[in-house]
């Protein structure tokens, strides 16, 4: 899951993020990070597999960061490897992830992506995300523009039919 989250990593951000923060995208801390979110019960963590291989991930529940005022459920990171982008993964995962957080008496989901990455932007608001805030976040000392989204209506979502 490492390996995947840093190719995933590489493969949507080195064209968006500063060169010095690219080259931290590494499988040794990534194993670290991925360690810490499964031993936590409370996670929502969903693979998908072509064959053995996992191609893309979803991890949500309970905030890990407050992105707003009012916030409720969280899709902490949302990933498609390339090979797999358009073949209905993220719709899939996303709808997993509204089914879970409503199963657990969730009303909304949030989540902040880069205010340059369009593709991801533009399939958020495919899934029916309204934004509502943009701003900044640092990582790794670096102040990156972000866009915040909410999905309010988490069992159109669910059904995988949200606009
Ligand atoms: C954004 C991402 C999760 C979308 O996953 P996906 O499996 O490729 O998307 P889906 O096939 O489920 O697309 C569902 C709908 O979203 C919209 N959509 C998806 N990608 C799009 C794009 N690049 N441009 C415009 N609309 C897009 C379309 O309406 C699409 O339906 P259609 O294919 O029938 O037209 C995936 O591209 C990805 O992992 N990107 C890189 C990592 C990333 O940016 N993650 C988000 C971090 S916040």
């Amino acid at each position: 899951m490492a390996t995947l989250h840093v190719a995933c990593w590489r493969e949507a951000y080195t064209v968006l993020v500063p060169d010095d923060l690219a080259k931290r995208f590494e499988v040794a801390a990534m194993i670290l990070r991925w360690q810490e979110h499964l031993s936590k019960p409370e996670r929502f963590i969903e693979a998908a597999y072509d064959g053995s291989q996992p191609v893309a991930f979803v991890n949500s529940g309970r905030p890990v960061e407050q992105l707003f005022d009012g916030m409720d459920g969280h899709i902490a990171a949302l990933y498609v490897a390339k090979t797999h982008y358009r073949k209905g993964l993220g719709r899939m995962l996303m709808a997993h992830a509204a089914a879970d957080w409503l199963a657990q008496g969730g009303h909304s989901i949030s989540l902040g992506v880069l205010a340059e990455n369009t593709q991801a932007r533009s399939f958020y608001e495919a899934m029916g995300g309204r934004l509502v805030k943009t701003g900044f976040y640092e990582w790794h000392g670096h102040q990156l523009a972000d866009a915040i989204y909410v999905f309010e209506d988490l069992a159109r979502l669910a059904a995988r039919n949200p606009v």
